[in-house]
């Protein structure tokens, strides 16, 4: 129940079911265990729009495409990023990811141009480059955990894209960096009443060392830019003027966009390639699909825009396992006024969560939602289903703004192993989800490979 000082004396509040307050804490080991199937259990024991939550902690998680377009596109005004991203913004400051309102509007419009169709077609040879190199690399060693691979690639890629950097003699320092905020940060978002991040805890302590150290490797960045402007992101964002009032980005400005799209750039496609080896190790005769589009389309070219617009096959791959395993598994925003979802009230300062690993397979829109099968996105069968029940980049004004750079990315980095080898998983570690910030195999992805 909602107290009156809440709710106002005049309003009935009818909010959905659930568990809240004292019950909802026998939960609390279950939700850490294993988030996913926590949300889960909470939509079969209770339906479709749950409420859960503990004192002034409450979360509304929706499932409904009508709910969820209401919540990212009609009253989108109304919903502003929420506690999963206050944590994150320690990490994130405040980029692209995690402002609001106006100045949002203002960055987004400013960084948009660098993802447009033209950018990303000349970013086609980068990529290639990039991937035929760490192919050479792989010739040599015929066991490797790919998702580690995937995570410097795709760094080595959005570095040398956006950033004209080699930055990948910076890798392996920004990556444990980050590997350990994101664990600690999602530790801490779990808990519900995490310490306050000013007590010198060892959690605390070590997630400060992280966030300073990926603050000095992108200074480290900015300042090279400085004295040596380039066609970059960050000379643009340096040199950008507000338009009203002439003044520059400050410097640290500079600096959150920046880590917010080395971070969101390569994590999420990193995730999204280790997720569809492991699925195509399940499933060799797609991979032989794969494999023989990419020699057919490919050939022994350098690679065009135009040659993976052609790879329909690998593209359908790529979509399937963004289904399975969206690395975007869960997006959350905060009310800050009333509204209505699923028929139900949501006071203001209700987080609200959108699960899209269970949209992604929930049976009333997909048919044996937890098989992997690429067809189901032949153009015909996708024009059935709601427009939100697919929706690993989002949606509304915030949708990812480099879906259409890691869609390119994804694709050619496939076909292009495709050509090189055939593999087969090393089922010495096992495969296990690990719904951090994004959804991470917690072991990795490890692949026997033999060259072809
Ligand atoms: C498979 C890869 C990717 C996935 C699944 C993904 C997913 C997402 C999702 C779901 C959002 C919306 C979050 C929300 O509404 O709260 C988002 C936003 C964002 N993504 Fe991605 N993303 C991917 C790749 C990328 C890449 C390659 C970049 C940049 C190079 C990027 C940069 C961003 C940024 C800056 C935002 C914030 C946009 C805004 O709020 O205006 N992402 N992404």
């Amino acid at each position: 129940m909602l107290s009156l000082k809440e709710t106002g004396p005049e309003k009935r509040v009818h909010l959905p079911p659930g568990t809240f307050g004292i019950p909802a804490l026998r939960y609390l080991p279950f939700l850490s265990r294993d988030t996913i199937g926590f949300f889960r259990m909470l939509h079969e024991k209770y339906g479709k729009t749950v409420r859960f939550g503990i004192r002034q902690i409450a979360i509304h998680l929706i499932t409904q495409p009508e709910d969820i377009r209401r919540v990212l596109q009609e009253n989108n005004q109304n919903y502003h990023k929420g506690v999963f991203y206050r944590e994150l913004g320690r990490i994130l400051g405040r980029g692209l990811l995690n402002s609001e309102g106006e100045f949002w509007k203002k960055q987004r419009k400013l960084i948009q141009p660098s993802f447009h169709r033209q950018r990303i077609s000349e970013f086609v040879e980068v990529m290639a480059e990039e991937t035929n190199r760490m192919i050479d690399d792989w010739k040599s060693r015929p066991l490797l955990d790919v998702s580690k691979e995937m995570m410097h690639l795709t760094f080595a890629i959005v570095g040398r894209t956006l950033f004209k950097a080699e930055v990948t003699s910076y890798s392996d320092r920004i990556e444990a960096a980050l590997t350990i905020a994101l664990e600690l940060t999602t530790k801490r978002i779990k808990k519900l009443f995490p310490a306050p991040i000013h007590w010198p805890t060892p959690g605390n302590v070590r997630l400060k060392k992280a966030i300073r150290e990926m603050h000095s490797i992108v200074e480290e960045l900015i300042k090279e830019r400085k004295s040596k402007p380039s066609n970059d992101i960050i000379s643009m964002l340096l040199d950008a003027r507000d338009e009203e009032t002439g003044e520059r980005m400050s410097e640290i400005q500079v600096r959150d966009e920046a880590i917010t799209l080395l971070l969101a750039g390569h994590e999420t496609t990193a995730n999204a390639l280790s997720w569809a080896f492991y699925l195509l190790s399940q499933h060799p005769e797609a991979y032989e699909k794969v494999r023989a589009e990419s020699i057919r389309v490919l050939g022994d070219r350098t690679p065009s825009l135009e040659d993976i617009q052609n790879l329909i096959y690998t593209r359908r791959v790529v979509d399937e396992t963004l289904r399975l395993y969206p690395p975007a598994w869960v997006i959350e925003r905060r009310a800050m006024d009333w509204d209505r979802l699923g028929g139900y009230d949501v006071p203001p300062n209700t987080n609200i969560s959108i699960c899209i690993f269970n949209l992604h397979r929930n049976p009333e829109f997909w048919e044996n939602p937890d098989s992997f099968d690429p067809d189901r996105f032949e153009e015909e069968k996708s024009k059935q289903r709601p427009k939100n029940a697919y929706m690993p980049f989002g949606g509304g004004p915030r949708v990812c703004i480099g879906n259409v750079f890691a869609l390119t990315e994804a694709v050619l980095v496939l076909a292009l192993i495709a050509k090189s080898f055939r593999f087969r998983l090393n089922t010495k570690k096992p495969v296990v989800m690990e719904p951090l910030v994004t959804l991470r195999p917690k072991y990795g992805i490890h692949l026997d490979l033999v060259s072809t």
